[in-house]
């Protein structure tokens, strides 16, 4: 099955309202053929829409493990939530990354080359709660789990230097089993799966 196929099929499968706008909303944004970053993991065409199954897959397994090891630990996550938070995660990037001309040394030779330069300034809010806003506001309704972990995913690579964001923080991960499936997930995807 085509990735994009997978996502839809994966994201439909959850039942949940909204998702026929949201899968509307990211086609025009350019999400299925934006690349996961500038330089790092899967900067290539359909990069994103790669991470964002390779983090559904991880986070799945991840929810496996850890409800056999916490027995009780299912009702925190549900098969729905796992989907929603892992796949949509970083749907805060679909329309940031630009094309453009790079330089690059190669065998003591400088050549041109299309890579990736990112400009957020059309829609400045930030990375997860960028996505969360986008979904609530695309017409699809999140659990409070869900917005928890899909807020704080980049641990604490986005940690503002306040007082308040890092208790938000800490609360966060203390009391959403999600948020620690999320982290884990994006941890392993980008830095295993998607190594170079
Ligand atoms: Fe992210
Ligand atoms: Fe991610």
């Amino acid at each position: 099955m085509e990735d994009r196929e997978r996502f839809e099929s994966a994201l439909r499968a959850t039942g949940r309202e909204g998702v026929e706008n949201v899968l509307a909303e990211l086609a025009r944004l350019g999400f299925f053929e934006a690349p996961a970053s500038t330089r790092f993991h899967l900067a290539e065409k359909g990069g994103l829409l790669r991470h964002s199954l390779n983090v559904y897959d991880q986070a799945r397994v991840l929810t496996q493990v850890e409800c056999r090891l916490r027995p009780g630990l299912e009702e925190r996550l549900p098969e729905a939530s796992v989907a929603v938070a892992s796949l949509l995660h970083d749907i805060c990037k679909a329309e940031i990354y630009r094309e453009e001309v790079k330089h690059r040394k190669v065998n003591g030779k400088w050549e041109d080359y299309t890579g990736y330069g990112f400009d957020c300034s059309a829609f400045p809010l930030g990375h997860g709660e960028k996505s969360v806003i986008r979904l609530l506001r695309w017409g699809m309704p999140l659990t409070d789990d869900e917005m928890v972990a899909i807020r704080w995913h980049m641990h604490a690579w986005d940690l503002a230097d306040s007082p308040e964001a890092r208790g938000c923080f800490g609360s966060a991960s203390e009391r959403c089993p999600l948020l620690a499936i999320l982290i884990a997930a994006d941890g392993l995807a980008s830095h295993i799966q998607e190594a170079k």
